[in-house]
């Protein structure tokens, strides 16, 4: 299998990114964040969560944000919902794409959406029935698909099999999760090729977190066997609040430096993302993750400094 010609990146920074900051970061940032990237080619941005303000406080100004920012027409901004009361509030606050997610891990769908996974997957189908009602696009998630931080390794027929059932039950696209990035290409590959035996392979993404480094490697590896989209958190954003230890998705200008040197096209606009990654590093206080948008800023300071 060849590389593929066009990959879709799935910005999902201001969602997995924000999610795990401790200091509450206003709405009106992550709408600044929200439409600067919007402004930069991406084709999809997931912009928040519909789940319990007690467990994640951060998304609790999910409606707010949606409401605020402004929609680009062609751009998709989907929302995550985790059962039918997360669902009803997004549709009200006019969210036109959704995302649900479950688990290869029975300890981390316990610990994130505390239920097993059964019990989510018929969480799930109602949420699925009403989005096609309402003709509203449903995403699904699998996370802990390299790893899980509370039983290790995860067997590829155990993802592929919560894979194909959001696939059956209506998802158009099943995101693969690497929840703590402890996956490598070789097992990435694996994983991919157990999946792609149910679920055909231009509905998969790959959502690679970077927390051992691997996340590109490991892009690589499944973009070679014809994964066309990629998930990825702009200036390496974020982990997740019941994955103690994981870091970020790797970083989307990260992504996007290795698809241009590959010749994949994208439509995304480096410097507009890098102008994004160091506006919400500078918001946070901290450098961006990401080398590149690193090695750009001290760049720019030499440059102006000159
Ligand atoms: P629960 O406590 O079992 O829910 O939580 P419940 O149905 O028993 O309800 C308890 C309370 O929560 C009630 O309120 C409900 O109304 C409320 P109370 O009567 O106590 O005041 N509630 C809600 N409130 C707002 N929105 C909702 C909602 N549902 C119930 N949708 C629940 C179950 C799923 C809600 C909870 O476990 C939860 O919110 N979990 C979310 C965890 C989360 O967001 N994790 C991070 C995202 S997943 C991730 O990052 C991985 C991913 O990136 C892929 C990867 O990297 O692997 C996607
Ligand atoms: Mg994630």
């Amino acid at each position: 299998m060849a590389l593929p010609k066009k990959v879709k990146i799935v910005e999902v920074g201001p969602r997995d990114g924000l999610q795990n900051e401790k200091q509450l970061v206003p709405a009106a940032t992550k709408i600044e964040l929200i439409n600067r990237l919007s402004n930069t080619g991406l084709p999809v941005i997931e912009v928040t969560s519909f789940v319990s303000p007690k467990w994640v406080p951060q998304m609790g100004d999910n409606a707010e944000v949606l409401a605020g920012i402004a929609r680009k027409p062609g751009v998709s901004y989907p929302v995550l919902t985790p059962n039918l009361k997360g669902f009803e509030a997004a549709l009200a606050a006019g969210a036109k794409e959704v995302a649900i997610f479950g688990a290869a891990s029975e300890s981390f769908s316990q610990k994130n959406i505390n239920c097993s996974i059964a019990e989510s997957l018929e969480r799930f189908a109602p949420v699925v029935e009403a989005a096609k009602a309402e003709g509203i696009a449903v995403r699904g998630y699998v996370s802990c698909v390299l790893g899980c931080p509370y039983e290790g390794e995860i067997a590829p027929a155990a993802v592929a099999k919560v894979a194909n059932t959001l696939f059956d039950m209506g998802c158009y696209e099943i995101s693969l999760g690497d929840t703590i990035g402890t996956g490598t290409p070789l097992k990435a590959r694996a994983m991919v090729e157990a999946v792609a035996a149910q679920v055909p392979i231009d509905r998969l993404a790959a959502h690679f977190h970077d927390t051992y480094g691997q996340a590109l490697a490991n892009l690589y590896a499944v973009l070679d066997l014809g994964v066309a989209t990629v998930d990825a958190s702009v200036g390496g954003l974020g982990g997740c609040p019941y994955a103690a230890g994981a870091s970020g998705n790797v970083a989307t200008e990260d992504v996007l430096y290795m698809l241009q040197g590959l010749g994949i096209e994208t439509g995304v606009d480096m410097d507009k993302l890098v102008d994004a990654a160091l506006f919400i590093s500078e918001v946070l206080g901290r450098k961006p993750a990401s080398k590149l948008a690193q090695a750009v800023a001290a760049q720019r300071a030499k440059a102006a400094c000159a």
